[in-house]
């Protein structure tokens, strides 16, 4: 009888190397970046160590920093001086975030990708991610006519990729139609497909000064659904969606693994603000290896089928991946 070892594969640095069935590599991490309207310099988010809020005039740097260490893109959001309850901010061509827009493009030519949050959650002066209805509930289909504009106006800032975060039905479809009407037929549209109501979204509401008062229980999934998920990538992915998300990553990885599986477009997976904070916490206390385990998080996104990853911690995961 053949005796099976499957240490022998281990057995060596060399062999393991061989035999690795991923290698992540810097140009398929996603940086997201805080511009923040009323900062003249920046300012470090408490709950995300390493993380800042930057001023518009740093978004240059950004982008070269980005390039210099091999990432695949930036991921924008902007917290805007003024709120109001139709999200006003983020259809003017001279909000924050669409300024931001223009900045990176510029600096980033084609050397690197520049994607758009695409939401109204940072606009509104209720904090929800759409307009409301009369009865205060979030209207899908009138938060679509302004994802509609807002897209609009990031396709002509210049952004590459339109990150739907919203969780609107036929949000995909409203923004790719009046991109084909106006002729940004070469603006890609990233899907946030599977986004889950996620209490490990905690310290990104400290990032963009979040208003939101309850939670968004009505449009972003129930943890305890995994094939509505695959339903919402299937979907996106017919409306137009050109890349699909699930985010959170980690505590959904068997939701990574299957829109990985039913997907022919690109998968992306969001190492959110509560899943870094818990490696930065537990790091700073001694209690776990920082590297090793931000690298161990990546490597299994990546294993689950991830081709995209987006992780506050792409620079410096960058830099360890050279060094590796
Ligand atoms: C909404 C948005 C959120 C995140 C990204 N886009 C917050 C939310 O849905 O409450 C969270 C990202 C993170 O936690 O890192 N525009």
């Amino acid at each position: 009888m053949t005796s099976y070892r499957p240490r022998r594969l281990r057995t060596t640095p060399a062999m393991r190397r061989l035999v690795r069935e991923v290698r992540p590599h810097p140009a398929e991490l996603v940086l997201p970046v805080f511009i923040h309207e009323d900062l003249a310099e920046e300012r470090p988010i408490t709950s995300l160590p390493g993380v800042s809020q930057h001023p518009l005039d740093a978004v240059p740097g950004l982008v070269q920093d980005a390039i210099e260490a091999g990432i695949g893109g930036l991921m924008l959001f902007a917290i805007p001086s003024v709120r109001d309850a139709r999200g006003s901010g983020a259809v003017d061509p001279d909000g924050i975030l669409n300024r931001a827009i223009g900045l990176a493009a510029e600096a980033a030519g084609d050397r690197l990708v520049i994607m758009a949050d695409l939401c109204l959650d940072e606009f509104t002066d209720h904090g929800h991610c759409g307009v409301l209805d009369g009865a205060g509930r979030v209207d899908n289909d009138a938060t679509n006519e302004v994802y509609a504009a807002m897209g609009l106006a990031q396709a002509r800032a210049g952004a590459h990729v339109l990150g739907l975060s919203g969780m609107m039905d036929h949000q995909v479809a409203a923004v790719r139609e009046v991109l084909e009407a106006e002729g940004f037929t070469d603006t890609a549209l990233l899907a946030y497909a599977a986004k889950y109501a996620s209490a490990f979204y905690g310290p990104f509401r400290e990032a963009v000064d979040s208003q939101l008062q309850g939670d968004r229980r009505t449009y972003q999934l129930d943890p305890a659904n995994g094939r509505e998920g695959l339903h919402e990538a299937e979907l996106d992915e017919l409306e137009g969606a050109d890349m699909v998300m699930v985010k959170p990553a980690l505590p959904y990885l068997d939701v990574v693994a299957e829109v990985a599986a039913q997907s022919r477009v690109p998968v992306a997976a969001y190492h959110v603000s509560g899943e870094y904070a818990q490696i930065e916490a537990a790091a700073a206390q001694g209690w776990l290896d920082r590297r090793a385990s931000h690298l161990e998080a990546l490597t299994s996104m990546r294993r689950a089928g991830a081709d995209i990853v987006v992780t506050y911690a792409a620079l410096e995961l960058a830099a360890w991946l050279k060094e590796n």
